[in-house]
């Protein structure tokens, strides 16, 4: 909690900085990279520093938390506390990282606001940085303490899978032999690979199941620039790891996790890539004795484009009550729908959960329709960078329609579960 001085303080000056937030991140960035040039090669997405993408994020935060502990003055915003954790510790940030970001932040803040950053106002923000930081770097602490202390590992490519035209799945075992720590459906692992030039670039991919105790398995959408250049790290995946090469992965992360108990009624909408997340959430209710309905929803350019589209609709089948609706944009065949997600059709049973995943505009639509049709707001928010993000919400109970029979898009009921269970 902030001491009264420094939130009376932070209060005056919160518009302040606010106001202030784009020049800030950019002289942070700045004098950031100047000093430690390796950050920007080895840590920080430089594809999302050239085009400007997620800049504001961390010093948002800061602000974001600021706020919290004005109009909440009694709570700890840990979903979003928790959120950023997983991701640091997806990273291998270290504490000491810390004192290097407050250094370049608070140096930005004196450049850009000049005379108004007072000693005293200077202090106020510093209980705001440090009590944030604190927290994240206990919370870092204990995620990576949970999955064995170490930040990377090397793994094989021991099975490479064309999905589709531009999607791989790459399955993996550990390079030194040992053991596969289990996941929560939904969650991630970091990705570092060494580029050509000598940085390594880090970025996150969704489990998207488990095909054997021993193996993890991702995966991957090239990232075709459309004007800007071709995304780094998924060509880089696509153009030269094979079966054999050796990749450096982190323990999965990530807090949007499957959380639904056998008779918990659920909604998983993806579109795109995705259906990452979906697959392993499927692939885990399948193989859990999952009794109550699943509504799996899908969005794709075409039946070619639909990356995991068998096992989407294997581990479907393979639930007692599962329906499963599939709009495609071109060549929908017969059992799905043309055109892009509408749910206006959709019966969903009433006490559902919601899981979304996909890019922003599918995530705005359905979220509207979802709003629209009398659901909650969301009780927990992700935007992951770029491609994907995920919602999750609940729906009223005793505010549902009925549902359908079985779809025929659902396909046979045969396939093996293959998620461990969380
Ligand atoms: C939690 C999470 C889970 C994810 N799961 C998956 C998954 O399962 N599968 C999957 O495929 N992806 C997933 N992603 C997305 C993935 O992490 C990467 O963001 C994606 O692969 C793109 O990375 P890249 O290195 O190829 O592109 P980047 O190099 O990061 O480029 C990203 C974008 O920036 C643009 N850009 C680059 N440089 C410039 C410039 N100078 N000017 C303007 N624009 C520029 C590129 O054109 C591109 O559109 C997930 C992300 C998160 C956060
Ligand atoms: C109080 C201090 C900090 C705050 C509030 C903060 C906040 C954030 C936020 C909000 C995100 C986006 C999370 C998401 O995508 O869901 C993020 C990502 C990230 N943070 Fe931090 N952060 C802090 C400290 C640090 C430190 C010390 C480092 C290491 C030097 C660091 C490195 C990163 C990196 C590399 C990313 C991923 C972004 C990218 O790859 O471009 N952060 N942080």
């Amino acid at each position: 909690m902030l001491s009264e001085q420094s939130a009376a303080t932070v209060r005056a000056t919160l518009p302040a900085v606010g106001a202030a937030l784009g020049t800030i991140t950019e002289r942070f960035y700045a004098g950031l990279f100047a000093a430690r040039p390796e950050l920007l090669n080895d840590l920080f997405n430089r594809g999302n520093q050239a085009a400007g993408t997620q800049r504001q994020a961390l010093a948002g935060s800061v602000a974001a938390f600021a706020t919290h502990l004005l109009d909440h003055p009694e709570q700890r915003p840990d979903a979003m506390l928790h959120r950023i954790a997983h991701k640091h510790a997806s990273l291998g940030i270290r504490p000491e990282q810390y004192d290097v970001v407050h250094e370049h932040l608070f140096a930005a803040i004196a450049e850009v606001l000049g005379d108004a950053v007072t000693p005293e106002v200077a202090a106020a923000w510093d209980e705001v940085y440090w009590l944030m930081a604190n927290a994240l770097i206990a919370v870092e602490k204990r995620l990576r303490q949970e999955r064995g202390g170490h930040a990377w590992r090397a793994w094989e490519v021991v099975e490479r899978v064309a999905e589709t035209d531009d999607v791989a799945t790459f399955r993996l075992r550990p390079a030194d032999g040992g053991p596969v720590r289990d996941f929560l459906a939904g969650q991630y692992v970091s990705v570092r690979v060494a580029l050509p030039d000598g940085a390594r670039q880090i970025r996150q991919y969704s489990l998207s199941g488990a095909p054997a105790p021993d193996l993890r398995q991702i995966s991957v959408k090239r990232v075709r620039g459309e004007g800007t250049p071709d995304g780094e790290v998924s060509n880089h995946l696509h153009a030269r790891v094979a079966v054999g090469d050796v990749l450096e992965l982190s323990e999965p992360y990530g807090d949007l996790v499957l959380d639904a108990g056998p008779d918990t009624p659920l909604l998983l909408a993806s579109a795109g890539i995705g259906v990452t997340p979906m697959t392993a959430m499927l692939a885990h209710l399948a193989g859990s004795g999952h009794r109550a309905p699943v509504t799996v929803v899908h969005g794709d350019r075409s039946p070619a484009t639909h990356a995991l589209r068998a096992d989407h609709e294997a581990y479907a089948a393979k639930l007692p009550e599962a329906a499963v609706h599939f709009w495609y944009e071109q060549d929908a065949p017969a059992g799905a729908r043309s055109g892009l997600v509408d749910l206006a059709g959709v019966p969903v049973e009433p006490g559902t959960r919601a899981y979304l995943c996909g890019p922003l505009p599918f995530m705005r639509a359905v979220r509207a329709q979802l709003i629209g049709r009398g659901w909650r707001r969301p009780t927990s928010t992700t935007r992951c960078s770029g491609r994907t993000c995920g919602w999750r919400g609940g729906r009223p109970r005793g505010r549902g329609d009925q549902r359908p029979a079985r779809s025929p898009a659902a396909g046979p009921r045969s396939a093996p579960p293959r998620c461990p269970p969380p």
